[in-house]
């Protein structure tokens, strides 16, 4: 069969309809779900052979055209990608020019320290259309997907955020796909699930608000912190090649304590390390300051320059101080 014939799994060879159910049932619905999975998994998650397994991935790679690019063309590619902004021009330019799809970003702070307000700004702003910051095209909403552990998601937020950009707001929200996670484990499961979703609607951002408070409550103290880490390591990868296959946004929060117990250092820790650690992604910092103003600093990320960001949170969601 030729690459063009393949447009769905069931057009995969070697995937009958008996297979490609047992594919979808196991969250593997779409030629870019399988594309990124690895042999062993596809065949114990479908109950096939690992070479029927290597079969249908390898077409499946080849129908997606996953191959080998050239500098130029990656470089292409990162200039014309476009940037949801964050709604405070102090941010955006301290993240070169907001946030990027293809990629985790990470806010961690401690608590109030804008983390979800930040969410809800994105998820609306996803939605303005590309010359006002946002991912939408003429002929596409671009939307947004929040995954809330904490059940701290407010939707007249989003109506408020989106009547400062003139957006109707009750539309606004019929773009946000909420869920509550119940624990990490379905957490984990949401995720395998938007593989499914995210090809049928035009998805350009997801939020995880936080990604790790499920984690930290399932596995406490320091006898559990490997497992705890491993587990949290498969979710990130996740959330990577979700950004990657779709090339859109994820968002990721994570809430670290002060410590004012420690003298030396960073007084701020992230519990049980930072979460990308070395994933790829961008990490920032936020601080609190004197009322609603919020500081924002880059950690670890050569490409952008070393600097501070001030912004504010208010009623109508993130700003900057001299608007
Ligand atoms: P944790 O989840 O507890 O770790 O905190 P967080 O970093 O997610 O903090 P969040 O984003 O919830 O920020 C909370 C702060 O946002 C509050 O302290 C308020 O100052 C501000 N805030 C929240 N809602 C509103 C609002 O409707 N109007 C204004 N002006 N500020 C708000
Ligand atoms: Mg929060």
């Amino acid at each position: 069969m030729s690459k063009k014939e393949i447009r769905s799994i069931t057009d995969l060879p070697g995937v009958g309809p008996a297979t490609a159910n047992k594919l979808i049932e196991a969250g593997y619905g779409t030629l870019e779900a399988i594309a990124v999975a690895t042999p062993q998994e596809l065949s114990a998650a479908a109950g096939i052979p690992l070479t029927t397994a290597q079969r249908i991935i390898k077409a499946a790679r080849e129908a997606l055209d996953i191959r080998f690019k050239t500098a130029l063309e990656i470089k292409k590619e990162r200039l014309t990608a476009r940037k949801i902004t964050t709604g405070s021009r102090n941010l955006d330019d301290l993240l070169g020019g907001g946030i990027e799809t293809r990629i985790i970003t990470e806010f961690f702070g401690e608590f109030g320290s804008g983390k979800t307000q930040i969410c809800h700004q994105l998820a609306v702003n996803v939605q303005l259309p590309q010359e006002k910051g946002g991912l939408s095209t003429s002929d596409n909403v671009a939307k947004a997907v929040y995954i809330d552990t904490e059940g701290t998601f407010r939707w007249e937020r989003i109506e408020n955020m989106a009547k400062r950009w003139g957006l109707d707001p009750d539309q606004v929200m019929a773009n946000i796909y909420y869920i509550r996670a119940i624990n990490s484990d379905h957490q984990m499961a949401i995720v395998d699930e938007l593989f499914n979703l995210v090809p049928k609607e035009n998805i350009k951002l997801v939020i995880v608000d936080s990604v790790t408070s499920h984690f930290r409550a399932e596995y406490p103290g320091r006898e559990n912190l490997a497992p705890r880490q491993q587990k949290l390591n498969r979710h990130l990868h996740q959330l990577a090649r979700l950004a990657e296959v779709y090339d859109l946004a994820v968002v990721i929060t994570n809430q670290v304590m002060a410590r004012p117990d420690v003298f030396y250092g960073d007084p701020t820790q992230a519990v049980g390390g930072h979460v990308l650690g070395h994933a790829p992604g961008v990490r920032v910092q936020l601080r609190k300051s004197r009322g609603n103003k919020r500081i924002a600093r880059v950690i670890d990320a050569p490409h952008l320059p070393e600097g501070e960001a001030v912004f504010v949170i208010t009623d109508y969601g993130i700003a900057d101080p001299e608007d």
